[in-house]
């Protein structure tokens, strides 16, 4: 099959190369997918475990994008849930080999239905901002209408969807970004923009909950913005600063069956609207990933016309 692999963590994204691969196999609890939508997220050769194992191990050559839609083509043993031909989306594995592939194998338990109607570009699109909003917000900062959120990057990929679901609880949304996306971020939903770059952030607050994507710098100066029993979640990468221990929650996001669905729910009801860059082949794949200019929105690589 045709994969896109990394050997090389210094050269990011230039060092993509689009090669052939054996098809996976599914091991117990698995399905292969073949893959017809595959979602990369623009840091992800950052992430230690594109480069290692769980116990460490040089994993390379690795493939690397998380997300996908497509249908499943085969069972490993013991798999139950799913049925081969099903049309499928959700998150795979960190520590295996992705989804930038024409096949993947993924544990069942990782994947839901995607229903008819949806589009597998708009399914590749949903996983991975959509579950980290739903367990940032519900999970881990237990969001309540009425309450106040500091949406930090609204106009990004993950708080695009942080806006619009703390807008959807009744929340007061304080949106952050660049001067260029103020509107799109009030025309998300909104009540305020901050504009990082020329607005103090000590004028906001104080609010009950800020949602983090950068750490460093902001997310530090952020904290003290938190009204008293307030919380501050992150999702910056492992090697960012933030707040002295215990201030924070870090997560990663998991997968989730019945979250994916809820998700999927919303974007066919019309209450979330999806936020998608640049859709590209998987030739062009690694010319799409290492464009020059400003990206705005998830990059999505239709693997399958
Ligand atoms: N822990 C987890 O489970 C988890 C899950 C998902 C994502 N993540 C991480 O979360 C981060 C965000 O991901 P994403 O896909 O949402 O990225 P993204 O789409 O690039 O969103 C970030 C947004 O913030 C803006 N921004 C960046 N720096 C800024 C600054 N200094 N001032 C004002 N605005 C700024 C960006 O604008 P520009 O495009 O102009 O820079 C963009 O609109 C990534 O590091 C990703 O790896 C973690």
């Amino acid at each position: 099959m045709k994969a896109i692999v990394v050997t090389d963590q210094a050269a990011g994204t230039a060092g993509m190369k689009l090669v052939e691969r054996p098809e996976p196999r599914p091991a117990i609890n698995d399905v292969v997918v073949q893959v017809h939508a595959s979602g990369f997220t623009w840091d992800e050769l950052t992430w230690p475990p594109t480069w290692t194992d769980r116990l460490d191990r040089d994993r390379t050559p690795s493939i690397p994008g998380h997300e996908l839609a497509g249908v499943v083509t085969a069972r490993g043993y013991g798999t139950t849930g799913l049925s081969v031909g099903q049309r499928v989306f959700g998150l795979t594995d960190w520590t295996r080999d992705g989804t930038l592939a024409e096949y993947v194998a993924v544990e069942a338990r990782n994947l839901a239905p995607l229903p008819g109607d949806v589009d597998f570009t708009v399914g590749a699109s949903l996983p991975m901002p959509g579950l980290t909003a739903w367990q940032g917000l519900f999970v881990h900062g237990r969001v309540r209408a009425g309450q106040s959120v500091l949406a930090h990057g609204a106009a990004g990929v993950v708080g695009s969807v942080v806006t619009q679901f703390a807008r959807e609880v009744g929340a007061y949304v304080i949106g952050t970004g660049r001067a260029a996306d103020r509107q799109a971020v009030l025309d998300l939903g909104a009540n305020e923009f901050v504009d990082l770059e020329n607005d103090a952030l000590k004028d906001v607050g104080p609010v009950d909950l800020v949602f983090d994507v950068f750490g460093g710098d902001i997310v530090k100066r952020s904290a003290g913005l938190i009204r008293a029993g307030g919380t501050l979640v992150t999702i910056a990468g492992p090697t960012e600063a933030r707040p002295a221990d215990g201030l924070a929650i870090d997560f990663v996001v998991e997968s989730d069956r019945a979250q994916l669905a809820e998700i999927v729910q919303r974007v066919r009801d019309g209450r979330l609207r999806t936020n998608i860059g640049t859709v590209s082949t998987l030739d062009e794949a690694v010319a799409a990933f290492n464009r020059t200019g400003r990206r705005k929105g998830k990059t999505i690589i239709r693997v399958r016309p």
